[in-house]
């Protein structure tokens, strides 16, 4: 079994423990209900750092109030059997107190990137993952972090973080995974009901099929998102947040189809928000 903490200090000790014998420390950031997409991210970072921590946190500053903080899936012991099988080394699992004590009032914030997709629909949210994420570096003190690229605003914008304040640490982004029938693994979709999980499935299939229409020369931007938003209007329980063609360098909208595009939509699913995107492009 994994070794659980909780305490920052306990945390922060081993890992400095850690660096002073040399260990190379790989950290895989999670709010937890792992699924096979944080297992992935967890097998990448075993295969490359002699320590391998999880953090599993469920990190009410990154949530609106509006939003899903109080029913977002959490199971701890679920979690840990997972992180057993995939020979994870400690699990950091720290309270909301211990994170965010009382008198806590220091804050990291990307600007310009995070104004954008979900940081426009989410107001505060990068805001809320961004502090949340340097506290976890600097507690970990991990060389390599590993997100997916499922939140692929998520991902720029830590590495937009990372870059500017000069951080010590590497962010490797892995591949998004799917279910079967194509749904992006989510921690969410357990919240789904079994009919609003069978509509879901036009987002995956929506994306998959503007990728083939982008490989036609004529096709552009515009006319990928229309038949997206089309095909999941007509889905009665999907209400569009955004559907969008941007840049994935600048996050800036797409006139073209020129460089690596990312297409990527926010939809609410009965009452449950999912995001999925697909990288149009060379990678
Ligand atoms: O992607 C997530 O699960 C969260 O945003 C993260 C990175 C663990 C920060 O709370």
């Amino acid at each position: 079994m994994p070794r659980l903490i909780s305490s920052i200090d306990e945390m922060k000790k081993i890992a400095l423990e850690m660096r002073n014998a040399g260990k190379t420390i790989g950290f895989v950031p999670t709010m937890g209900y792992l699924h096979e997409g944080h297992l992935s991210l967890i097998k990448r970072a075993r295969s490359e750092n002699d320590i391998v921590i999880v953090s599993i946190f469920v990190n009410p500053i990154q949530f609106g109030i509006n939003e899903d903080y109080d029913v977002y899936p959490r199971d701890i012991d679920r979690d840990l059997a997972l992180c057993d099988g995939a020979a994870v080394d400690y699990v950091f699992q720290p309270t909301v107190k211990e994170m965010y004590p009382t008198g806590y009032q220091s804050y990291v914030e990307v600007t310009e990137i995070t104004n954008k997709l979900c940081g426009a629909s989410r107001p505060g949210h990068f805001k809320g993952v961004t502090t949340v994420v340097s506290k976890l570096f600097n507690i970990t003190m991990a060389q390599r972090a590993y997100f997916g690229w499922k939140d692929a605003q998520q991902v720029m914008v830590i590495q937009r973080m990372v870059k500017d304040l000069n951080m010590n640490i590497e962010i490797i982004p892995c591949p998004i995974l799917r279910e079967a029938d194509g749904l992006a693994m989510s921690s969410r979709n357990v919240n789904l009901t079994a009919e609003d999980r069978r509509s879901a499935l036009v987002l995956s299939k929506s994306l998959f099929r503007a990728r083939e229409m982008a490989a036609n020369a004529n096709s552009n931007p515009k006319e990928l998102i229309a038949y997206i938003k089309d095909m999941i209007t007509m889905e009665p329980s999907l209400t569009i947040d955004y559907v969008e063609a941007v840049n994935l360098d600048t996050l800036q909208d797409a006139t073209d189809l020129k460089g690596r595009v990312l297409i990527a939509l926010a939809v609410k699913v009965g009452k449950v928000r999912l995001i999925d995107n697909m990288i149009i492009g060379e990678m």
